[in-house]
């Protein structure tokens, strides 16, 4: 399948069939791509949660509002994570990283406020969401992706040490073939490329 036709096909998954699991192999390869996201300056200042564990996935599902059912049922949850503070980067990436890198954090980044070298972390872990959704699309993998999470009620259960905070989490799984959100019953809306796309 082209990309194209990946981008056309995969889609916000809203009701998964419960009895579907992910394979072994195929959780072995979503782990190396995760692993392989790229980020600025090679920072990955994330940690990745794959719970496969039925009870946990259960529990976080619990304070997950309206997407309680989708984690239930789903194989797996992925909660993405982010280095808490701009001293736990510092700390635990930063210092090993390359020249380069820490020439570049250390002119441009380390100056700014704490609010905006988190923002900055955050939006590397955001990266890391769009490659991983088209890798399940490429791979025949529904998935949905979920800020509708109670972030600090699963720092309670998952981040205890504080050393790194949730952001969103991602369900994975196979979709039940009545889905009403999959693109044969609900196209997808997109704005025009008019609105979005300038060529000059
Ligand atoms: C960062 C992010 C957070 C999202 N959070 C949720 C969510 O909590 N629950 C949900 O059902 N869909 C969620 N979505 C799905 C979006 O609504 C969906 O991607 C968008 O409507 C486009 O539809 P498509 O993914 O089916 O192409 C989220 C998507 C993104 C990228």
């Amino acid at each position: 399948m082209s990309f194209l036709e990946i981008a056309k096909s995969r889609y916000t998954t809203k009701k998964y069939d419960a009895t579907k699991s992910v394979t072994t192999d195929q959780l072995e390869q979503l782990k190396q791509i995760l692993q392989l996201s790229p980020s600025s300056i090679n920072s990955q200042p994330w940690k990745f949660t794959i719970v496969q564990s039925p009870e946990l996935k259960d529990l976080l599902a619990t304070k997950s509002a309206f997407n309680e059912q989708k984690i239930k049922d789903a194989s797996h949850l992925i909660v993405f994570n982010v280095l808490s503070t701009k001293e736990n980067y510092e700390k635990l990436r930063l210092a090993n990283a390359a020249e380069g890198s820490k020439m570049y954090y250390n002119n441009f980044l380390k100056p700014k406020s704490e609010e905006e070298v988190t923002a900055w972390l955050k939006n590397q872990v955001y990266i890391s969401l769009g490659f991983f959704l088209a890798a399940c699309g490429s791979m025949g993998i529904d998935a949905t992706p979920m800020e509708g999470i109670d972030t600090g009620e699963f720092d309670k259960i998952i981040n205890q040490d504080g050393i790194y905070k949730s952001t969103f989490a991602v369900a994975i799984g196979h979709r039940d073939s009545e889905d009403a959100n999959q693109p044969s019953q609900n196209p997808k809306t997109r704005l025009a490329q008019e609105i979005v796309i300038e060529v000059r």
